[in-house]
């Protein structure tokens, strides 16, 4: 029989309430055994079987629960400079795409690179994230658009979840681009996708949700819906890259399926706040892709907020939309562009962006039964989170109960 891991005393953290206006935060004990916490309550009032735990003193440090992470494609081959380049010189974005540049141009990088090669550069961008307190992570497929090369960035995702202490959560973007070997047909990639790809990779058990990119640019509310229900036969989550560009009514569709997130979400209308409501599921605020792009259209945050919708925020790190390794970053970013408060964006990287994740053992919450995932900041105020640009504040990241940076 295993022996039971040893406790471990955490003292003296504060620990920033979800919903956080201002004014002190109390001082908490907590305790982990193994991967999760089995006490949490006021300052040394930890029970009796505790006392004997090894302990760490924080000495009155500020705390969150682990960053999430929920919306990225980390793996991926190159990077798109030159075309960032161009777009600072005047070309824009879709009709880049249009030219077979954009997404397409990773592709091919992505095809070209091996899987040891893809998995050293994203490892690098996961250290970055995690380095700042990011514990959960989505990664997403879709810079293959072929069986082989979308299982080679799934595989790269597992790999990654297992070179460090982190929770992954891989996401089958098959139907992110058409690719040029379908140029002209693609109801027919759709059917590849659907019947080829999703069920042989989810068979390999490399998927555990299913997205869809529904744009001008991307595939049809017809052909994502095809997506949407191939994945739901095989008993897969879904979400969706919806109303980046254009009002299409993906969202809409999205609600349909049960979804768990419509992410982007610039041009969302009334209409699809309400389906999400009533869907239950969670806008994730992509604010880099906002900013990359120099868009000037805001999503609609007063609105989700008068429907309480939950809003999530995310890095969307991609080579050409974002090039984003920093997920504070993007918490000052959706404050100062898309109007967001501190408690909005503290919720949005840790509760709301795990219901968004998926996974139901990472709560993005601190009680007792849940993951010891939490970060220790070198910060006074908690709105310091999402007021710094670039100073690096976190002291220690604890993930599963481990210190792992
Ligand atoms: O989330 N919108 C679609 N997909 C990515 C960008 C992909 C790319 O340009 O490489 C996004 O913004
Ligand atoms: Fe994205």
């Amino acid at each position: 029989m295993l022996a039971s891991p040893a406790p471990i005393l955490w003292q003296n953290l504060r620990i920033i309430p979800s919903g956080w206006q201002a004014g002190p935060v109390p001082l908490s004990d907590l305790v982990s055994e193994g991967r999760r916490i089995v006490w949490l309550g006021e300052a040394g009032q930890a029970p009796d079987q505790y006392q004997a735990a090894s302990r760490h003193d924080l000495e009155g440090a500020l705390v969150t629960p682990g960053l999430i992470d929920c919306h990225t494609h980390l793996v991926h081959g190159g990077q798109r400079a030159d075309e960032f380049a161009l777009r600072l010189a005047g070309a824009n974005y879709e009709d880049i795409a249009r030219q077979g540049g954009g997404i397409l141009s990773s592709v091919r990088a992505t095809r070209a690179a091996s899987e040891d090669v893809l998995f050293e550069q994203a490892l690098r961008r996961l250290d970055a994230l995690r380095a700042e307190g990011v514990t959960a992570i989505e990664i997403k497929s879709g810079y293959g658009l072929d069986l082989a090369t979308e299982r080679k960035m799934l595989q790269v995702a597992r790999r990654l979840a297992q070179a460090r202490p982190v929770t992954v959560r891989t996401t089958f973007l098959g139907a992110h681009a058409l690719p040029p070997e379908y140029a002209g047909r693609a109801d027919d990639y759709i059917t590849q996708v659907c019947d080829v790809m999703l069920p042989a990779l989810q068979e390999e058990g490399l998927i555990d949700a299913v997205d869809v990119f529904c744009e001008g640019i991307g595939f049809s509310l017809t052909q994502s819906e095809r997506v949407l229900q191939a994945a739901t036969r095989h008993g897969l989550p879904v979400k969706m890259h919806a109303e980046q560009l254009s009002l299409l009514g993906g969202t809409a569709l999205a609600a349909r399926y049960g979804a768990l997130s419509a992410d982007h979400l610039e041009w969302l209308d009334e209409d699809g706040v309400l389906a999400m409501r009533q869907a239950g599921m969670v806008a994730v605020l992509l604010p880099g892709a906002y900013y990359f792009l120099r868009d000037t259209h805001l999503p609609p945050i007063d609105l989700l907020r008068r429907h309480g919708v939950s809003m999530a925020v995310a890095t969307d790190c991609n080579p050409g939309t974002s090039p984003a390794t920093s997920l504070l970053l993007m918490m000052n970013m959706a404050c100062t562009l898309f109007k967001l408060t501190v408690a909005e964006v503290l919720d949005g990287v840790t509760r709301h962006a795990a219901d968004a994740l998926g996974a139901p053992e990472v709560t993005g919450r601190l009680a007792v039964g849940h993951l010891a995932d939490f970060v220790v900041w070198d910060i006074d105020s908690p709105a310091e989170l999402a007021y710094w640009m670039g100073l690096p504040r976190c002291r220690l990241v604890v993930c599963h109960g481990q210190v792992v940076a």
